[in-house]
């Protein structure tokens, strides 16, 4: 295994190179040697979008997209759903093993320790528009923590950095409650330190003038499980983002902010608010099969479908549909289920479909069960952004410590004109033409 190579010959010149394969990959640096003559730069990979370029190592998430598997540490998805609590599976994301009955009592206290928010940012929310979109407010107000903690630059002081990390997972439900009432235009309700962190979240969500919020544990376990689907999913474009954005050395605020805005795009973490969207257009059932005629004809995309790496089921898509089982059974079944089902069921039958592998992602039905709880699609980018905060700080840390990475700086293949220079200046304005003599 540690000898495995690849030869190389070079066409131009008829020269042999032996590269080095490691975990069956090669470095695109060792093709640099490859040059037509001493001036030559030397051969570089060109991959538009990172189609086939690992950018790092990674013992943290492990996708085998044509199986359909997706784990967290080695522990598979469903396991974890059915077994554990968010906060212990941000736990293992984090430390690289669960935490024991100690531990967990620990992180949970810390994470409590840490759910207020400044005052002056609860002030700055404060100033969006009644109208702001609360993933725009959630981007910003992210951003601006590293207004209150000026210390989280030292990015290399593990300590610093590991309470920069609990504070982001501790203050995101908070930011992101305040976002939803913001819009909504009701009070901001503090966190309540006696709940769990997904019964606060509900806490702050939705109390209105009763002296204590009773979370319905349906309801919360639902949504406790809704974050752990979402909490990591290996190099996908946000998180290449806060490593990128974390290696110029960025404070972690700054990162996660550049993160949540790559999330907020409807061809990623947007894509569950655009599935309600494309739901009501398509309005019922018996206007499925036109619909799905105008996504083959190329006019519109069917969204919550198609994955880079999944070229399966996604296994987040089964546990979502046995979640919003248990979720309608408190809210009564939300309609748009059955069109969603009927797409399904129209799409993974359809040659089109068929021949590109394209299945139905998370984002297909997490948004049918966040309205049928109460949500406005609007909301949904924010519901993901809360529990994808550990997963962007996982992969922000395993990056700072790995000895290999360096400033995210890709190379180009430049297209554009060859060397010119400007012609020299006509005084056109003194002309006799212009002066109108
Ligand atoms: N509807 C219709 N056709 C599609 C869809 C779709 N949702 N997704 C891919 N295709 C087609 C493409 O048009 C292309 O067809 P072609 O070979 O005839 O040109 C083929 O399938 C391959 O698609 P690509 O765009 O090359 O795949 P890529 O890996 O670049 O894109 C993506 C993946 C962005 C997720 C894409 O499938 C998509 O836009 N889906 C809809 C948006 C969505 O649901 N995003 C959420 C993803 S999950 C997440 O980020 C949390």
């Amino acid at each position: 295994m540690g000898n495995e190579t690849l030869t190389i010959t070079d066409n131009r010149t008829g020269r042999t190179y032996t590269i080095p394969l490691t975990n069956g990959n090669i470095r695109t640096m060792d093709l640099r040697q490859i040059r037509k003559d001493p001036d030559d730069f030397g051969v570089m990979g060109y991959d538009p979008a990172f189609m086939n370029t690992a950018s790092c190592r990674s013992a943290i998430t492990f996708i085998d997209g044509d199986k359909g598997i997706l784990q967290y540490r080695g522990y598979p998805i469903d396991e974890l759903a059915e077994k554990c609590s968010f906060l212990e599976v941000a736990y293992l994301l984090l430390n690289g093993e669960l935490p024991n009955q100690g531990e967990l009592q620990e992180w949970e206290g810390t994470i409590r320790h840490h759910t207020m928010i400044h005052e002056t940012t609860k002030k700055f929310l404060e100033g969006f528009r009644y109208d702001a979109h609360p993933m725009s407010m959630l981007i910003s107000t992210v951003a601006a923590l590293s207004t209150v903690y000026h210390e989280a630059r030292n990015v290399h002081d593990a300590k610093i950095r590991r309470l920069q990390m609990a504070r982001l997972i501790a203050k995101m439900p908070t930011i992101a409650a305040y976002c939803y009432r913001h819009s909504l235009g009701f009070p901001y309700v503090y966190p309540d330190n006696d709940l769990s962190y997904t019964e606060n979240f509900m806490n702050m969500l939705w109390k209105m003038v009763e002296p204590k919020y009773h979370a319905n544990p349906i309801m919360a376990k639902a949504l406790d499980v809704l974050f752990i689907l979402h909490a990591d999913h290996e190099q996908n474009c946000s998180a290449n983002v806060m490593r990128s954005a974390g290696s110029s050395q960025a404070d972690p605020y700054a990162a996660t902010a550049a993160a949540a805005a790559a999330l907020s795009g409807p061809l990623h973490g947007g894509a569950n608010e655009e599935v309600l969207r494309m739901l009501d257009e398509i309005g019922s059932k018996d206007k499925v099969p036109a619909y799905v005629e105008r996504v083959k004809k190329g006019d519109v995309k069917l969204m919550g479908f198609g994955h880079r790496v999944y070229k399966n089921y996604d296994p987040r898509a089964r546990i979502i549909k046995w979640t919003a089982d248990q979720v309608f059974q408190v809210t009564g079944r939300n309609q748009k289920l059955d069109i969603a089902l009927e797409l399904e069921r129209i799409a993974l039958e359809d040659e089109y479909f068929i021949k590109r592998k394209l299945y139905p992602n998370v984002d297909f039905y997490s948004g049918i069960i966040y309205q049928a709880m109460g949500f406005k699609p609007e909301v949904f980018t924010v519901l993901f952004a809360i529990p994808r905060t550990v997963g962007w700080l996982a992969q922000w840390e395993e990056m700072l410590n790995d000895n290999e990475q360096k400033i995210a700086r890709p190379r180009q293949v430049y297209v554009g004109a060859a060397e010119r220079h400007i012609p020299p200046k006509t005084n056109a304005a003194l002309e006799p033409a212009a002066i109108g003599a």
